[in-house]
This record gives structure tokens, sequence and C-alpha cells, in this order.
């Protein structure tokens, strides 16, 4: 007996369970695992399933079609977007469901094309604001591109308000089945946005605004539980997109001799004493996700790491590309380095961060072991940062 779930009239989760999944994109820890959330909607004359599976689940995914009896008579499969932890599974339904066709956009129908070599005379076009009647349920696509890549829509149940948005409003937890049954939901939601969002906050921004209006009584992602009430999600990601940020700082290092970390040591603690939140991460064993959450609302960014071959210490030089690339709304930045002889991880770490915009507060650069004067300079250096976060917003 597999697990299914009717989570509205005629509205089956089909998704599975990845409990063991540890690392998304071969780059961001997962500690809880994720699922991959299909569902199936009934009408009364055509049957469609929403997204498929990771490659893999194929089989999961058939044995609770069959169980509810609808294995073989898929009409249309929906692709809201081509990642493979959702697309992935596309060619198999579609050889053993051969009535079934792929309901995609033009994007999705290269993608498609290029990742599972699925033929046009199998692929239905839609568009944004396209209806597909299924008898008595009515399917809408609306189109919200880079939530997560540039063919992403969303999927909307009209009579029973069910929104399928896809990657939107996921997280990365394999238990429970209603985000209000899993304690610390949004930490986890909030993570998951600060890897795969924050980078398309705009894009974010743009989605949120064509669901404003519309009446949803669920939301249904393809990643993580389903929120029966959609309202906290909806308005965190309100928060999450608008790049609000609070007096928090995030300070990632990495240090090989504790010349870094003793600079970082003093940093934080100043920070806290003048009231900021300091979240500190030794890159040596800390997660990204952890970082990637609460640098989507940090108003200040440390990071730290000394020079390894006239450059900056590989994890710190990776974790600043990381930072590079997924786009915080930070506003301040501090950089915390020692060197033995020749420096150059100060210049580097300025190289990649320079297209960020973020305001350099300093950045303190020591030989070998900071002295009372360098922990001095490093006091003044989180003093200033202290009161710049503190700032009210303007
Ligand atoms: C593997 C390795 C490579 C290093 N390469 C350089 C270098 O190219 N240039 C330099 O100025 N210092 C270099 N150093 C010296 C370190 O930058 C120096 O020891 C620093 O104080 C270490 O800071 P930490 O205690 O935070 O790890 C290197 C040290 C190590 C262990
Ligand atoms: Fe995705
Ligand atoms: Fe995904």
């Amino acid at each position: 007996m597999y697990e299914t779930r009717e989570i509205a009239v005629g509205v089956y989760w089909v998704g599975v369970r990845d409990w063991d999944r540890r690392l998304f994109d071969a780059l961001i820890p997962m500690p809880a695992g994720t699922t991959y959330n299909s569902y199936l909607v009934e009408g009364r004359e055509k049957v469609a399933l929403i997204d498929t599976v990771n490659p893999g689940f194929e089989g999961e995914l058939k044995g609770k079609l069959e169980q509810l009896g609808s294995w073989g008579k898929i009409d249309y499969l929906i692709m809201n977007h081509a990642e493979p932890d959702h697309a992935g599974g596309i060619p198999f339904v579609l050889e053993h469901n051969p009535r079934a066709k792929l309901v995609l956009n033009a994007k999705g129908a290269k993608l498609a094309k290029a990742l599972f070599h699925v033929g046009e005379e199998r692929m239905q076009l839609v568009q944004d604001g396209d209806r597909l009647e299924l008898g008595g349920r009515t399917l809408r696509f609306i189109e919200a591109p880079f939530l997560h890549w540039p063919e992403t829509m969303f999927t909307f149940l009209e009579q029973e308000k069910v929104l399928f948005p896809c990657d939107f409003f996921g997280s990365h937890h394999a238990g429970g089945a209603f985000a209000d049954e899993v304690p610390d939901l949004l930490a986890y939601a909030k993570k998951y946005f600060g890897e795969i969002m924050m980078p398309f906050a705009k894009n974010g921004r743009n989605g949120l605004a064509k669901l404003e209006g519309m009446e949803i009584r669920m939301i249904a992602p393809s990643h993580g539980p389903v929120h029966r009430d959609p309202e906290p999600i909806v308005n965190s990601y309100l928060s999450w997109t608008s790049g609000e940020t609070v007096p928090k700082v995030t300070i990632c290092y990495a240090t090989m001799w504790q010349a870094t970390k003793a600079m970082v040591d003093v940093f934080a603690q100043t920070l806290m004493r003048e009231g900021v939140d300091a979240q500190v991460y030794n890159l040596a064993v800390s997660d990204l996700a952890s970082i990637a959450g609460d640098l989507v609302d940090s108003r200040g960014i440390v990071l730290g790491g000394p020079t390894v071959l006239n450059g900056l210490h590989p994890l710190a030089l990776h974790a600043a590309n990381v930072v590079r690339v997924i786009k915080p709304p930070a506003k301040y930045a501090a950089l915390l380095s020692s060197y033995g002889w020749g420096g150059g991880a100060v210049k580097q770490a300025l190289e990649v961060l320079a297209p960020l915009k973020l305001e350099a507060l300093g950045a303190i650069d020591v030989n070998g072991y900071p002295t009372a004067d360098d922990l001095k300079k490093t006091e003044e250096l989180a003093r200033k940062m202290a009161q710049r976060v503190k700032e009210p917003l303007t």
C-alpha cells in the first residue's frame, strides 16, 4: 500500500519522500531530505498529472497511480518546470500513458526536448492565462519565469483554488504532509528561499504580484509539505522577496591557525554587546544552507579568511562565490584576514564580492596573529558595523 493523500476533492498528492538525500545541485546541504511532489487532478472527462518525480522514483509514482486507478490513463502531464527533480519522470510517464500530452510552454518545450528528448507530437503548448478543461475542473497556467528557471509556470486549479507553484513556496523537508504540522517549517522554507529563490527576488516579486487578488485556498509546492493555510508562507515570501533586512550580521570565516578566528571572535562579541544579532559560521564545519537562510535578512556580512597561496583560503573563496551568486540583500560588509608574507586574500575577496555593491566598511589584514592593537581595530570596525546596521531604514 503506497502513501497517497487527497488534499482537495479529486486532487491527490502522489509525490515521493527522499529521506536520504543530503545534497542538492551538488552544492546545497539538506539535512532533512526532501520530497518531489507530484499531484493527480481528476476531472469528469480527463485526468491530469502535475509534475513528476526525481529520476529513480518513477516506480513509486507508478505504484501510487496504479493504486488510484489512473496509471495508463493520464490525459495531460503538466510540466511546470523542466528541472529533472520534477521533470525527470516525464519519459517514463509518457511511455506508459499513450494518451498523455505533455502540457508546457514554449520555453519548456525547448528544455523538454534537450533534457528528455520528448517529441513535438507529444507536446501541447500553453501560454500565460490559458485554461485546460478536465470536466468540472479547470487548470489555468500562470507563467512565472525564473522561479526557478526561465520556463517555470504555476498551475492553478480554479474550482478548488489550489495553486501548484512548483519550486516557489517549497522547502527541503522529507517529513510531514501539511506545513502546519511540521515544527520550524518556515525555518526550512527560509533556507530554501535563500539557496534557490533569493537570486531571483525580483522575479519572486513579479510572481507574487500575479497572485495578488486571487483567492487561493491551498498551496501545493513541489518540495516539502502542502500549505493548507497559504498565509504564513505568502507573508514570508512577501518579506523575503522585498529585500527587507534586520539588524543582523552573518559572519563566515575559515581559519587554519586561529589568527582569523581571533578577530572573528572579537567582532562577533562586539556586535552582540551592541545588541546586534550575530550569526557565526566556521566554514570548515558549517552548511551553506544555514548561511543562505541567515543571509535572507542579514543587513551585514563579514567574510574572514587568511591568505593561502597568494589568495583567499579556498573555503572562504567558495563561500564568497556562493554569496555573490545568491545575491543577498545585505548592505554592509567587512573583511578579516591574516597573512604570513605576501598576502593576497583581501584583494581576491574584494574582487569576488565587487558585483554585490555592498558598502565595504573596512578590511583588517594582519601579519600573523593579531596584536592587541589589531584587536582594538577589529572592535572599532565591529562597532562601526553595529552602528550602521542599527540605523533606521530610510
Ligand atoms: C597552506 C598555507 C599556504 C599559505 N600561503 C600563504 C601565501 O601565499 N601568502 C601569505 O602571505 N601567507 C600564506 N600563508 C600563511 C597564512 O596566511 C598565515 O599563517 C595566517 O596567519 C593564517 O591565518 P589563520 O590562523 O587564520 O589560518 C599560508 C599558510 C598555509 C598553511
Ligand atoms: Fe528547480
Ligand atoms: Fe525543485
